[in-house]
């Protein structure tokens, strides 16, 4: 039996239970996410070729200082740095280093900033220089299946109707879905209960109400949906190396539908891409 409460009135740990948030929380979440954007849009100058993905952790620490946050993922469960980079067939918790950017690749950016206790949690695709046309199909059709799930979030449904709708369109594009890994109630804690699965059907998962916060952060594959995590403890990468992608929002669930507290200020939710 999922229960829902108060969360003014719950413990700030994950109780499996879900925390349905008022105004002053969707204030602090609106704020915090759109630090989390504008760090992602002042990244998009910067992804170059011949660029180490170390630089890339290195702005958005200094991005995040210079504005009264914290990268979340700073020695959360011991991982180091302020930022995820995950390359090509590298589908998430990819680790900055001083490999170079090369001409061609595309990169996932996930930045998670602690602002005043809210985590705003986002990231977007890259494309390095100029990439072929199956890479840039890849992100067109990753970025779909986020805004398909965003579409699908409203109160009375399951986060089920997420998954499903994701589920539906990627394999009608003979993309494939990772299981492996899921969108998260965030809020206080970074991540938090309920999971949403980015695959499934409409009638599972929990109903959604009014005041829950969580991320959609669909990884989809162009080849098979299984994965593994390198001895580094971390990096999760495709079984066959084919190139994974990876859009995020943050998102609050309304009367009527949901916020998008993510959306970037400039229109730079597709950076690289057309429109
Ligand atoms: N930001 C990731 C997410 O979307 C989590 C990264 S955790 C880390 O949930 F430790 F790998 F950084
Ligand atoms: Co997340
Ligand atoms: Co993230």
């Amino acid at each position: 039996m999922v229960t829902y409460l108060d969360a003014d009135l719950a413990p700030t740990r994950n109780t499996g239970q879900i925390k349905l948030y008022g105004p002053e929380a969707f204030e602090g979440m609106r704020n915090a996410c759109a630090l989390t954007a504008r760090c992602l849009d002042e990244l998009a100058p910067i992804v170059k070729p011949g660029v180490p993905t170390e630089t890339i952790d290195r702005f958005v620490f200094e991005f995040g200082m210079d504005h009264g946050a914290v990268p979340a993922t700073l020695n959360y469960r011991g991982y180091t740095r302020a930022v995820c980079t995950s390359i090509n067939h590298v589908v998430c918790h990819g680790i900055p280093d001083a490999k170079p950017l090369r001409e061609g690749d595309i990169v996932n950016i996930d930045v998670t900033y602690i602002l005043d206790g809210w985590h705003g949690d986002s990231s977007r695709m890259y494309p390095v220089g100029t990439i072929k046309r199956a890479a840039e199909r890849l992100l067109e059709v990753t970025h779909e299946c986020l805004m398909r799930g965003v579409a699908a979030v409203r109160p009375g449904a399951r986060t089920g109707a997420i998954g499903a709708a994701i589920q539906s369109y990627a394999e009608k594009e003979r993309c494939s879905v990772v299981r492996d890994f899921c969108g998260h109630g965030v809020g206080r804690l970074f991540h938090d209960a309920p999971n949403i699965l980015h695959y499934g059907s409409a009638n599972e998962g929990v109903e959604m109400r009014p005041g829950m916060i969580f991320t959609i952060e669909p990884m989809i594959n162009l080849g098979r949906p299984h994965v593994k995590v390198l001895s580094d403890g971390w990096t999760a990468v495709t079984r066959d190396r084919s190139l994974s992608a990876q859009y995020e929002h943050t998102v609050g669930v309304t009367d009527d539908g949901c916020e998008v507290f993510t959306f970037s200020p400039a229109g730079l939710d597709r950076p690289g891409l057309p429109g």
